[in-house]
């Protein structure tokens, strides 16, 4: 859509194009994992070929669910939310540009490189290092367009929300540099320039604030702007957002040890690890409960409006796997779960009903907005589109809990001579229909994002230009 820019105009041409493409990757990436959910079903759909199988599709999942869909979702709420609460337009159209044309690229490069096998196999973090580099040259210029929009802002303060994203954007980049270095000896293949323990305490160091600040900070940013606005009320506390921030970020930096228990890191790391994840269940639940009781007085909305429920419920996951987390930090715990399916779904609760159901919320809230529309072409889709996510993520949790304590507990099932009792074939056996289960969840919520991308497209094409340009029109008075 061509329309002249305005100085006094928000920049949406980005955030509509981040937007957008949260949607194909959502599909893409969510795909793929009923993909290979199918795979642990039938090992047939593996085909025998070396790049479709499950060891070199598994990484491709998890770069293009966390980094494209939820990357994408991050750049276009986080391009969004700054230029209405600072009211200014971003710092640069051609920065903000490159950032979307180069994140493209990056994950274009993970599509092209993971299945052929390329891969550092630092769990997250597999990217080799030209596409790494990249994706670091990326990283810098989102912080420049961020903060310095930041910088120019119209308003006296900064916006909570912007406050998590900021910790969000300054934390990923230092995590990717730091994990990252390494000695390239061919043009695909590098070496890291950590060794032993060290480079397993640096990678989990990554991994766990991979999940702390690109997973759950980010997030956090989104849900201090869209659940006040979706539920046309203030945020419960502001107070508690401060105090909320501060602990988070402060705690979350410490816990990656509990990646490694019983493994060749020094006990009292271990033990500190452990300690730092439970304590981080108070500031992870007081914003769950800040978000949570920012609808008091504005629950009824909940009967007629499905976004404001994307939101509500992925608070809702958000501290059904907060809770979880700081207890499978727990060695006796973890010497349980660790290695087991229930690992798997705390993850698919924190990924598909926190991660996925917030950013889809917002994505369905911004889109009216990006195109000039009243609202979503229809409201009863993104009701059906709500129950397939929610049942779909039960679906899923619920077999990987009971896969996972099964699997954990057959393990260790010993005779009285000393012997085990099971082989791992008839754990694998027990295992089974829960992998089944597992698929028809993921089955849902990918069907329910196929959903999301009809209603998406039948809004953007009934557009109108003028409308758009007129909504992106700095709002001079009023709030955000
Ligand atoms: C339709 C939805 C999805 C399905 C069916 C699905 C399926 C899967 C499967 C089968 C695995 C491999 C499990 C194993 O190795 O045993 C996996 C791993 C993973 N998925 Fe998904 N997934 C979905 C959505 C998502 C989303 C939206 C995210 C993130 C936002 C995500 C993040 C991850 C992560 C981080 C792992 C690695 C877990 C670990 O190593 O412990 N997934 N997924
Ligand atoms: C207070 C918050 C949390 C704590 C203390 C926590 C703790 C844990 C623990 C103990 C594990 C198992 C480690 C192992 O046995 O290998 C784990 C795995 C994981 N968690 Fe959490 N968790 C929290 C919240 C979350 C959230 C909100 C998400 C997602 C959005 C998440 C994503 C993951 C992922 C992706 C893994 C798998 C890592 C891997 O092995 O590949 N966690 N978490």
């Amino acid at each position: 859509m061509s329309t002249a820019i305005s100085p006094t105009a928000y920049n949406y041409k980005v955030v509509r194009q981040f937007a957008i493409m949260t949607v194909v990757w959502g599909i893409l990436g969510m795909g793929l994992g009923v993909f290979i959910a199918s795979q642990l079903v039938w090992p047939e759909l593996n085909f025998g070929l070396p790049w479709t199988t499950f060891g070199r599709l598994r990484p491709l999942h998890t770069n293009l669910v966390i980094f494209a869909f939820g990357g994408c979702a991050l750049f276009a709420t986080s391009y969004y939310v700054v230029q209405r609460t600072c009211q200014t337009r971003l710092i640069s159209d051609s920065l903000a540009a490159f950032t979307f044309w180069g994140w493209q690229a990056v994950i274009l490069g993970a599509i092209v490189t993971l299945p052929l096998g390329y891969t550092t196999t630092k769990e997250y973090a597999e990217l080799e290092w030209p596409i790494a580099i990249l994706l670091a040259i990326v990283w810098v210029t989102y912080a420049v367009v961020f903060f310095g929009t930041i910088v120019k802002r119209k308003t006296k303060h900064i916006y909570v929300g912007n406050w998590f994203y900021g910790a969000f954007i300054l934390v990923t980049a230092m995590l990717h540099i730091v994990n990252h270095a390494s000695l390239p000896v061919s043009l695909f293949k590098s070496y890291s320039a950590y060794a032993g323990a060290t480079d397993a305490m640096i990678q989990w160091w990554y991994g766990h604030n991979a999940v702390g600040f690109f997973l759950t900070t980010g997030f956090l940013g989104m849900m201090y702007y869209f659940v006040p606005k979706q539920a046309e009320r203030p945020i419960y506390s502001y107070r508690l957002s401060i105090v909320h921030f501060w602990a988070l970020i402060t705690l979350y930096i410490w816990a990656g040890p509990h990646h490694l228990h019983y493994t060749a890191l020094p006990d009292w790391a271990q033990s500190l690890g452990m300690a730092m994840s439970i304590i981080l269940l108070a500031p992870s639940w007081g914003g769950m409960i800040n978000g949570m009781m920012t609808l008091s007085g504005a629950w009824h909305k909940l009967r007629t409006d499905p976004i404001l429920r994307f939101l509500v419920v992925s608070l809702a996951f958000y501290g059904m796997s907060t809770f979880e987390g700081p207890m499978m930090a727990i060695k006796t715990v973890n010497s349980l779960s660790h290695y087991t399916d229930w690992t798997i779904g705390h993850v698919h609760a924190g990924a598909l009903g926190w991660v996925a159901m917030i950013s889809i919320g917002a994505i369905y809230h911004m889109i009216p907005r990006l195109f000039g529309r009243v609202q979503m072409h229809s409201v009863g889709l993104i009701n059906t589109h709500f129950w397939l996510a929610t049942i779909g993520t039960v679906l899923y949790i619920a077999s990987m809990w009971v896969n996972g304590i099964t699997q954990g507990l057959m393990w260790r099932a010993i005779n009285d001579d000393g012997t085990l009792t099971y082989s791992f074939v008839e754990a694998l056996q027990a295992s089974h229909p829960g992998y089944i289960v597992r698929a028809l969840g993921g089955a849902f919520f990918a069907t329910g994002m196929l959903f999301m991308a009809y209603n998406v497209w039948r809004t953007v094409r009934a557009s109108d230009p003028a409308e758009a340009e007129a909504a992106a029109k700095i709002a001079v008075v009023g709030a955000h």
